[in-house]
Parts: C-alpha cells; sequence; structure tokens
C-alpha cells in the first residue's frame, strides 16, 4: 500500500456510494449514456474504505478498476442503480456520484431496429426514478446523504434547491463553467467544487478527484462523528 495511512475513522460504519453513467437500452444493440468515467465516484469510495468503512459501490458501466477493499454491484439502468441502492441499505452514509441517465426510452425494442422507408423512429423518453431523492425520504435513511450536481448557473441557488427537493444533507456542487471544454469535468481528472449545506456553503480549490474524495471522507467522518 503506497498511500499514507490513513485514521480508521469510519470503521464499524457502513456507506453506499453510486458512480459512473448509467446505460438505458434502446434495442439491444443501442443505449442512451452520457460522459461520466466514474473516476470521482469510485475515488470517493476508496477513501472511505481506506478509512474503516464497508463500501458498496453500485456502479454503472466503467473501464476504470475497483478501487481495492470495496464491495462493487456493477449495474447498467438507473433502475437497475436503484434496486441495487435499496438492495444495499441500511446504511450510515450515501454519495450519490452516478451521472444517472434522466430518461430512457418509455418502450426499449426487443430486437434491433431497422432502417426502413419509413425515415427515423420517433424515439419516446421517460424520466427515471431519482436514486438520490428516494434514498433521502426513505424509511431507512441514512444519516448522511450526499449528491452531487453539476451546474452552470446560478450554482448555490441551484444546489440548495437540490438539497431541499431531494432530502440530502449536502450537496457537491461542481462548477462546470471553469475551464473549457478541453478541461472538462467529465472524464477530466480535476474538479472545482463547494460544498453545500443547510449552514451554508464553502468553496473549495480546483483540485484533483482523488483530493476531492479525500477531503469529502475526513469531512462525512466528523459529521458522523459530531451529528446528534
Ligand atoms: N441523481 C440520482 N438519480 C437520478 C438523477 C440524479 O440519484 N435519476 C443524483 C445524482 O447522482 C446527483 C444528484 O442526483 O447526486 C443531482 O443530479 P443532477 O443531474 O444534477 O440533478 P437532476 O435532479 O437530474 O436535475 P437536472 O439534471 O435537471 O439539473
Ligand atoms: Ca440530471
Amino acid at each position: 500500500e503506497l498511500l499514507s495511512p490513513v485514521a480508521q475513522s469510519l470503521s464499524g460504519r457502513h456507506a453506499v456510494v453510486t458512480s459512473g453513467p448509467t446505460h438505458e437500452p434502446i434495442d439491444p444493440v443501442r443505449y442512451i449514456a452520457n460522459r461520466s468515467s466514474g473516476r470521482q465516484g469510485h475515488a470517493i469510495a476508496a477513501a472511505l474504505a481506506r478509512r474503516g468503512a464497508r463500501v458498496t459501490l453500485v456502479s454503472g458501466p466503467v473501464t476504470i478498476a475497483t478501487p481495492a477493499g470495496v464491495d462493487l454491484v456493477a449495474v447498467e439502468t438507473a433502475r437497475e442503480m436503484l434496486a441495487a441502492v435499496e438492495d444495499a441499505l441500511p446504511a450510515d452514509i450515501a454519495v450519490f456520484v452516478a451521472a444517472v441517465a434522466d430518461w430512457r426510452s418509455a418502450d426499449a425494442a426487443d430486437s434491433k431496429m431497422k432502417k426502413g422507408p419509413g425515415g427515423p423512429p420517433a424515439l419516446a423518453l421517460v424520466e427515471n426514478p431519482d436514486i438520490l431523492a428516494t434514498t433521502g425520504h426513505h424509511r431507512a435513511r441514512p444519516r448522511l446523504v450526499v449528491g452531487f450536481a453539476a451546474e452552470t448557473n446560478d450554482l448555490l441557488a441551484n444546489a440548495v434547491a437540490k438539497l431541499d427537493r431531494k432530502g440530502a444533507d449536502m450537496i457537491v456542487a461542481n462548477d462546470v463553467s471553469k475551464g473549457g471544454a478541453d478541461q472538462g469535468v467529465m472524464g477530466g481528472a480535476t474538479n472545482t467544487v463547494h460544498l453545500v449545506t443547510r449552514s451554508g456553503s464553502e468553496a473549495w480549490p480546483q483540485m484533483t478527484k482523488e483530493a476531492v474524495a479525500e477531503k469529502l471522507a475526513d469531512r462525512l467522518a466528523v459529521l458522523l462523528e459530531t451529528a446528534p
């Protein structure tokens, strides 16, 4: 282990982390997805595990390695992700980092859709379940429920609205207006975040996703220690 040891501040705790994108089938060979690499979510799972927590990492399809010491539940769709999160409860901490597809095909085809004289098919969409909001209002709600939010405008106002709507204790808001397309947050190595809670917000300097994970894990350990 090359990483320096950290205090076992989360031993005896269970944490659930969602990570990566979801894939929503259109037909057996096509899907709706997004550019999430899973890097931030996996780093948070790793940081929590290093502090002694038992970690259930519910991840959509990613190409990065599963961190040491976490229990991976691999899923594809938002509905599978929600079921896996509910199966993993109870937990002390839940951190929702996955870039869940907001919509899925209303009627995924059982066989490959073919081109034809009728022109392109219309793709009807329906909204996916909100995994964070479901957990934030769950009868087995974890003590600490943390969401992420990527915003370009009104970062703090949007983050506060998401806190309330989703029943979260904290939103880690990504300022995706910082940096050009060449240093996009999705798939990129760094994040510039604001930590938003009901008692206010704090801006963190730009840092690697691993550094965000370490700082967040330390904060969650303190909150769990001091929360009523
Ligand atoms: N989230 C979730 N399930 C969904 C959509 C979002 O669990 N179906 C979680 C994300 O993992 C993230 C938080 O909710 O922690 C905020 O996601 P975001 O996409 O910013 O919020 P939305 O409610 O989807 O709103 P919008 O995309 O319209 O801004
Ligand atoms: Ca969304």
